[in-house]
């Protein structure tokens, strides 16, 4: 694992390293005095173009805009263009551009690069799974140098929305419930993408989305309405978006919702107010896809002129796929509902990004045939996929330590998802190859098991479909098998955008075959591929193994593989609680007390107490919960005072034993709590984690530091400060963890 580890840093150092610059074709002026010169020159309807993005043809996510960007691109009304990719069709269209336009202003190619661009890493919610910082800037750094590589110049990721509904199908996009882990997840996508020099051709533009709260959607329903105190948004949701602009994010989008009555495309409040004034981000904001048209259908624009007159007033620069701003700004402008220097500061942003990234020293930087070929499918990076979709498992139940598997067991594999290379990559996979690309399941099998009187692969039944017809086979297959493994799960495009479920068990008959195979008596493994948490009390308490698996990407099959077979220890941790029931919703471990709490078992016969009659309180499966095939203890937590002021430091310091039989990885995790304040307060809050390696055997102590800044708040006055009083603090590998110390901050 150690050399693993450090071939993989010395990769993402190379990534780095060799930020590439390639020849300059035009020397040019410093940024501001090229681009104030170059704006000196443009008309209003150049200035206008520069604010306009249309969709090449291909990815319809939203209404589709009536108008052929062809044409209105060879008319220079044109600054950037989505879902255009590789060498040779981003070049024609920029040769298009630059041939047909007066100032040549290069065109800026924007698109869906989640979790890689064409080597496909874990879903995010996987690759947030890890806990592992280096992990996901490295899988974000290889998504970039592959979608630099084949034109792309500006990727709309990282998606930080927090989310506490698994109904949601996007959560398969995010990092999960919590904002400080969303956060430092965002901050390693955002340094991943840009590195640390946008005109390397080996870094491309972030965006971080979707702003704001869209992940608080009501009732899970995808574009659904968010209302929600300040507090509440300024607490929970906007902090990671707050990172990314602290870490340099070049770009936003707005978000389809509206939150508290105003659509975030048109919410002055959000993007001049908060984005722009409050956290000065100086780069530019897009809507998402025709966000801005949606403002009439919200009932907050009377027709497309308003709409764009309340998204430039509001601060949105660059209207995505709408058509709004082509059409309509020069006349609001005439009417005054507008200001020019409203639209020279939209292009100026604009702009300056292009320039960034070398764009205007040569437009073709990022269309280079042979550097594509090259860089696409790099063997370190499908190394890279193969570590990370490792790291991203979460073995959630292991009875009687049925995994790993060994190699002399007779193994049956059923299910519908074990030969699968189409969902294994998952949703937004950008270009990644799926079929004979992706490694499935039983391809990662084979590749470890060679003697194939050991397996057998025979799928029983499908994910939605109800047909029986291939049950009993796949029964009386694993009749002969000494342990059954079940691949099972949901389809790739039941998470992702627009994919809402009010059910969230696992679908069609999946659940009734287990039952059936239940019945051989023979130990059953469930690996679980899927986009959001699912409902499987019934699973946990029948099933003698469980594995989650998210969608691992074109690696997953030889993850799983490995997992299974104990060549990887899974070290995962779970990003987002997974409940009981639908009925919990939302349900998450950093919730308020109430003034009735319902303190579990022990409180059983309390009736009167904040609690179903019907469910316990208690998730299935917690926030940071996550088991290995060795064993983790905790002792000696200790901190360095019972008390301290606001200028000092509290030390918090645990040895952690791998008392186990395998070497492995463990996610120490610590939690605070703040027993009083001017408002209610969570019964915990994670303000730390640090993912480390035991060897069997090894012991480490582990050190962590708090200090007032890490106890600040949003008080009854609104001002973000810790207040002096009584605090907890946690450690362990789980958000349920015990082991708590208190201490008091004084003034
Ligand atoms: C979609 C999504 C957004 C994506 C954009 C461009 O509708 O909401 O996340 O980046 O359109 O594809």
């Amino acid at each position: 694992m150690k050399f693993k580890t450090a071939l993989l840093l010395l990769l993402a150092v190379s990534l780095t390293a060799n930020a590439q610059k390639d020849k300059k074709k035009n020397q040019i002026k410093p940024k501001k005095e090229f681009i104030s010169e170059l704006m000196a020159k443009m008309t209003i309807d150049e200035k206008i173009g520069q604010l306009v993005q249309f969709t090449a043809d291909g990815t319809i996510t939203g209404p589709v805009a009536g108008d052929n960007f062809i044409e209105q691109i060879k008319k220079g009304n044109v600054g950037s263009i989505l879902n255009a990719t590789t060498v040779k069709y981003t070049a024609e269209l920029q040769k298009m551009n630059l041939d047909n336009s007066r100032l040549k202003i290069p065109l800026l190619f924007g698109y869906d690069v989640i979790h890689g661009y064409k080597t496909i890493f874990p879903i995010t919610l996987g690759e947030s799974a890890t806990w592992d910082l280096n992990a996901v800037e490295l899988a974000a750094k290889i998504s970039a140098a592959e979608a630099a590589a084949g034109g792309v110049h500006w990727t709309f990721s990282p998606m930080v929305d927090i989310s506490r509904d698994p109904r949601w199908g996007r959560v398969s996009e995010g990092a999960g419930e919590d904002t400080y882990l969303g956060s430092k997840l965002a901050i390693a996508r955002v340094h991943g993408y840009q590195g640390n020099d946008l005109s390397a051709i080996n870094t491309i533009l972030a965006c971080t989305k979707h702003f704001a709260a869209y992940g608080a959607a009501e009732a899970g329903r995808d574009y659904n309405t968010v209302d929600m105190s300040e507090r509440m948004l300024r607490e929970v949701y906007l902090p990671p978006f707050k990172a990314t602009v602290d870490a340099g994010v070049r770009t936003f989008m707005t978000s389809f919702n509206e939150i508290s009555g105003v659509p975030a495309t048109g919410n002055k409040f959000l993007v001049n107010g908060i984005l722009k004034d409050e956290w000065k981000f100086d780069g530019f904001v897009v809507t998402d896809y025709t966000g801005m048209n949606e403002m009439i259908p919200h009932g907050y624009a009377k027709d497309e002129k308003h709409a764009g007159e309340l998204a430039l007033n509001a601060g949105v620069d660059m209207d995505m796929v709408g058509g709004i701003y082509m059409k309509n700004l020069k006349k609001s402008l005439s009417e005054g509902k507008v200001t020019e220097a409203q639209i020279n500061d939209a292009c100026r942003r604009i702009l300056e990004a292009k320039y960034d990234l070398g764009l205007f020293e040569d437009p073709y930087r990022y269309n280079d045939a042979k550097r594509e070929k090259e860089v696409t499918y790099k063997k370190e990076y499908l190394e890279a996929a193969l570590d990370v979709a490792n790291k991203s498992l979460v073995l959630l139940k292991n009875g009687n330590n049925t995994l790993p598997l060994k190699k002399e067991q007779k193994v049956a594999f059923v299910g519908p998802l074990i030969s699968d290379e189409f969902n294994i990559i998952g949703s937004w996979a950008a270009s990644g190859d799926r079929h004979g690309f992706a490694v499935s399941v039983e391809e990662g099998i084979n590749k470890i098991i060679t003697d194939k009187s050991k397996i057998s692969f025979a799928k029983g039944v499908e994910i939605l479909d109800k047909k029986r017809d291939m049950m009993q086979a796949a029964i009386d297959n694993a009749k002969k098998a000494d342990v059954i493994v079940a691949v099972m799960g949901e389809f790739e495009n039941m998470t992702g955008e627009a994919a809402s479920r009010t059910n969230i068990d696992l679908p069609g008959i999946q659940k009734e075959f287990l039952a059936e195979l239940k019945k051989l008596g023979k130990p059953i493994v469930l690996v679980l591929l899927n986009g959001r948490p699912l409902t499987l009390e019934w699973e946990n308490q029948n099933m003698d193994a469980i594995l989650e698996a998210w969608w691992p990407g074109t690696r997953g099959g030889d993850a799983i593989a490995q997992t299974l077979y104990g060549i990887n220890n899974p070290s995962g941790k779970l990003p987002m609680t997974f409940p009981r029931n639908v009925g919990q919703i939302p349900l998450y471990y950093n919730h308020k007390s109430t003034g009735r709490p319902y303190l579990g078992k022990a409180d059983n016969e309390q009736k009167y107490k904040s609690r179903y009659i019907d469910v316990d309180n208690s998730p299935l499966y917690e926030f940071g919960y996550g088991l290995s095939y060795t064993n983790f203890t905790y002792s000696n937590f200790k901190i360095s005072s019972p008390k301290i002021n606001f200028n000092q430091k509290l030390k918090a310091t645990v040895e952690v034993s791998n008392t186990g039989n395998f070497d492995g990885e463990e996610v120490v995790q610590l939690y605070i709590r703040d027993k009083v304040g001017s408002v209610t307060r969570p019964v915990k809050e994670l303000k730390g984690f640090q993912k480390i390696f035991l060897k069997k055997g090894e012991k480490k102590t582990i050190e962590f530091e708090i200090s007032s800044e890490d106890l600040k708040f949003y008080g009854i006055d609104m001002q973000f400060a810790a207040e002096p009083g009584d605090f907890e603090i946690f450690v362990g590998g789980t958000s349920a963890t015990d082991m708590k110390l208190e201490f008091e901050l004084v003034k």
